[in-house]
């Protein structure tokens, strides 16, 4: 084995072209470049996002090289999501990376998009210790996962309908803000009343989570208020946004410490999209302490979709040789 050992990693699943460079586990350079385009049609369009990746991923390869200052001929591996994501947007990840690791003639390492999310508390130090329970929320997904020795992983709780960044973003929407609305509701929020509206939110006592009668209940509650008052959004938006993100914040906080609790594990952590909001930051940091439980949370930029998880993940994967062969193809519902 080359040492030091140099991995390129690719994360191209959604709306961010992102590339990575890490020597070990160092991380070097992590280049990430989020798709304006999608903000006019309220969602992601998959056909936009792929076009958009072709165009960017060559020159996002180049600066995140550059910055590292790391020649292709030093590459140790390429790695790319292989899955889950948009197909369209996942073939031009995957396609590069395997162009590449073929020109070099080395190995290619396919990584599980919400594994990768979870391994972002490996970039830096301090890391948690095993086992311990990481609540995944993002755009697409909504999982409570045990993270055991070894990086196994073991989902004991997920979304039955949206996940959790989805009732951001579609919540946002009715409130009339842009795509993606879930950093705009956590801004306005910031200086909002939490206790002023209340919602519906599920009182299950499974693991597993559901948000849409959470998405119906604040539907109806703002054409019942609009009829009475048109401009009663505009006139009560950050107490409107605090009260979602207070609902939204205290279900994932309690069915984690719920968990945690079940599960007799003492270390709690967070990933994922939705782990950059500042009330799910401070509730978590808040009970943890109460509880006197270890609390991890990535940094920001790790926390969104980004290259660098992807490459934290294949550096440990590729010390086991686990590696991807080259007829692999990204699987857009790709299992745990
Ligand atoms: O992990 P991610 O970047 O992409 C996926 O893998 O889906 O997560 C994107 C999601 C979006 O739903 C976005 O609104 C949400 O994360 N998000 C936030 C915040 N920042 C991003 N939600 C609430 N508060 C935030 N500060
Ligand atoms: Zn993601």
């Amino acid at each position: 084995m080359k040492t030091p050992i140099y991995i390129l990693a690719i994360e191209s699943s959604c709306d961010d072209t992102s590339a990575a460079v890490f020597e070990n586990n160092k991380i070097l350079a992590n280049i990430i470049h989020s798709q304006t385009i999608h903000q006019q049609w309220g969602g992601v369009v998959p056909e936009l996002a792929s076009r958009a990746h072709t165009q960017n991923i060559l020159p996002v390869v180049q600066e995140a090289l550059r910055q590292a200052k790391v020649e292709l001929k030093q590459l140790s591996a390429i790695a790319f999501t292989q899955g889950p994501g948009l197909m369209g947007a996942l073939l031009v990840g995957s396609s590069f990376a395997k162009g590449l690791a073929l020109a070099l003639q080395i190995p290619l390492i396919g990584v599980h998009h919400m594994q990768a999310h979870i391994m972002a508390h490996f970039i830096h130090p301090p890391f948690p210790s095993f086992p311990f329970l990481c609540l995944t929320v993002s755009g697409g997904h909504t999982q409570l996962v045990i993270v055991k020795a070894d990086f196994q992983f073991e989902i004991i709780g997920e979304t039955l309908d949206d996940a959790a960044g989805e009732a951001f973003d579609k919540t946002a929407k009715m409130l009339g803000l842009p795509y993606p609305g879930g950093p705009l509701i956590d801004k306005y929020a910031q200086e909002g009343n939490p206790l002023r509206f209340q919602f519906s939110i599920p009182k299950n006592p499974s693991l597993d989570f559901s948000f849409s009668g959470f998405k119906t209940s604040v539907l109806y509650f703002l054409q019942k208020e609009k009829q009475k008052n048109n401009n009663f959004i505009t006139e009560n938006l950050k107490d409107l946004c605090a009260s979602i993100q207070h609902h939204i914040v205290h279900y994932l906080v309690n069915q984690t410490l719920t968990a945690a609790g079940q599960y007799h594990i003492h270390q709690i952590a967070i990933a994922g999209g939705v782990s950059a909001n500042s009330g799910l930051r401070k509730v978590f940091l808040e009970a943890t302490q109460k509880m006197k439980m270890s609390w991890f949370v990535p940094e920001m930029q790790y926390c969104t979709d980004n290259a660098a998880m992807i490459g934290i993940t294949a550096y440990h994967k590729f010390i086991n040789h686990e590696y991807t062969p080259a007829e692999a193809v990204p699987v857009a519902h790709l299992k745990f």
